[in-house]
């Protein structure tokens, strides 16, 4: 079924959150709302009222058989990898599992987003994938979940494309590092990728047995997939045989354009159940969210951002519950 301009539907036949992208207003300081989300109907409103209530009293996740590992890759930029990342782990941590980001993109952008201090010098993804020190040293506690943790990234790392070039098992280093980790025992852990395929994004997909990539809904949004699953397979075949893409996240969907619905169609032809039942819509809350410091979950904790990431964590943690043997 397609849906023309204007319309309520959705790619996964829920309403479309079209209507309250830019009406609704959070006070993250206050932490009241200034005026009610915008619906069709008082019916409606009141029903949305009632849901965002309902999914303010988050249950628990079960912990997953053993620790799954995600790298979050697409070499495309902007489409939501970071978002998907800290929200997705954020998402996690609220439910009571143990969270680990590790930022492994120089623009520090997850770092920035969990209000995790980045500045030059901090220990950070660099000199973990340099050897200098264990992962453990990187880790900073977020300020929001007392679960979720992040290995920041600094403007360091962006030479460490070319240091790691001459280094021995350049490709492993991350893998290593996070086998080291002995301390914590992390449910989760989410690497998030710079957009290109270099050292820095094999180094993650070497790390990592489970590949996650957003795919946003927009023009050309399959456009370097293809690329992206070849050097997966490569790496498969030489370096990593657990690898494979689990997960694909529909990102920024906007329910009022007909092109939205094409790409999602296209993206579940082409991945199948692969493809997360939750589609995350575009909003403006999202990508706000950052600026203070936050993820949409502490930042606007009943917004339809909020609520999607919400289900896309559990629908992860759902699939991933028959995965592996048990938990070492
Ligand atoms: N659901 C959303 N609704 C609105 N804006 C969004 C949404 N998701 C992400 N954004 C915004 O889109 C921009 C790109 O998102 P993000 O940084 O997550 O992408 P990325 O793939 O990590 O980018 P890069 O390739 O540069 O690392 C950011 O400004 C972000 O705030
Ligand atoms: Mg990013």
């Amino acid at each position: 079924m397609k849906f023309g301009r204007g319309s309520r539907g959705t790619a996964n036949g829920q309403p479309s959150e079209s209507a309250d992208v830019s009406r609704e207003t959070w006070t993250p300081a206050a932490g009241t709302w200034k005026g009610d989300a915008v619906a069709d109907t008082p019916i409606a409103a009141e029903a949305e009222r009632a849901t965002r209530l309902l999914h303010k009293r988050h249950g628990q996740l079960p912990r997953p058989d053993r620790q799954r590992v995600f790298t979050i890759a697409n070499q495309k930029g902007g489409v939501g990898k970071t978002t998907t990342a800290v929200n997705v782990a954020a998402a996690l941590a609220l439910q009571g599992l143990q969270t680990l980001v590790i930022d492994l993109d120089p623009q520090g952008n997850a770092s920035t987003a969990l209000g995790i201090e980045h500045r030059q010098g901090t220990p950070s993804s660099y000199e973990v994938l340099i050897g200098e020190i264990p992962l453990e040293t990187a880790l900073q506690r977020s300020p929001h979940n007392e679960r979720l943790y992040c290995v920041p990234a600094t403007i360091d790392l962006a030479g460490a494309e070319i240091e790691l070039v001459s280094m021995v098992a350049r490709e492993g280093r991350l893998r290593s590092a996070l086998a080291g980790l002995k301390e914590h025992s992390f449910d989760y852990v989410f690497i998030d990728c710079p957009p290109s395929l270099g050292l820095l994004t094999i180094n993650a997909l070497v790390a990592a047995p489970e590949v996650l990539i957003p795919i946003q809904c927009e023009y050309y949004a399959l456009e370097g997939v293809g690329q992206l699953l070849r050097n997966i397979e490569m790496v498969k075949a030489h370096l990593n045989p657990e690898l494979d893409v689990t997960t694909v996240v529909l990102t920024m969907y906007d329910g009022r354009t007909r092109l939205a619905d094409q790409v999602a169609e296209d993206v579940r032809a082409h991945f199948g159940d692969k493809v997360l039942r939750t589609v995350i819509p575009r909003s403006v809350k999202v990508s706000e969210a950052p600026g203070y410091g936050m993820t949409i979950l502490d930042y606007d904790p009943g917004s339809r951002g909020a609520m999607s990431y919400l289900d896309a964590s559990r629908e992860i943690a759902e699939r991933g519950r028959n995965l592996g043997g048990p938990r070492s």
